[in-house]
């Protein structure tokens, strides 16, 4: 008896196209950790062995790659997650006054989510808006231009 798929059928649809646009499991690995989190919103233990299994790799390749990259998360995240630029274009356009908003308005500390569940906070090396600073992704969304002003603004539009 086989064991029961951990994906539903929408991410193994796109984990099946992922594994036929690369050339081997390797290559389509960072892709299929990208599906796995959407799906499980963080990797977890069994996510990673899942994705060994659906590549044919090893675990061990699988863990160390999802774990070297920042982009992944280890830890159950809230129903959105903050990715807050604090790179030096964005701190000193005033992204450390904009830790200081998120953690004494919402409880958010980086890498913690917040009491409520709503929010979770990454910082970010640099997220491509340096000209634009201080900027954050919010799930999918880019925001820039921010102070402690506008950042609540956005934030409320994230339930
Ligand atoms: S330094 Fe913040 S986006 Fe690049």
């Amino acid at each position: 008896m086989t064991e029961p798929q951990p994906f539903s059928p929408k991410s193994v649809a796109l984990l099946e196209e992922i594994r036929k646009k690369y050339p081997t499991g390797r290559a389509a690995l960072m892709p299929a950790l990208y599906v796995a989190q959407e799906e499980f919103g963080w990797l977890r233990p069994e996510a990673l062995k899942a994705v060994a299994e659906f590549l044919g790799l090893p675990e061990m390749t699988v863990r160390s790659t999802a774990t070297f990259y920042s982009m992944y998360r280890h830890r159950k995240a809230g129903r959105n997650v903050i990715r807050l630029c604090t790179n030096v274009s964005c701190m000193v356009l005033g992204a450390g006054t904009l830790k200081g908003v998120l953690g004494n308005v919402y409880g958010l500390a980086p890498g913690g989510t917040s009491p409520d569940g709503r929010f979770s906070l990454e910082v970010a090396d640099c997220i491509g808006a340096c000209g634009k600073g201080p900027a954050m992704i919010v799930n999918d969304d880019l925001h820039t231009g921010l102070d402690a002003k506008k950042i609540l603004e956005v934030l409320e539009n994230y339930k």
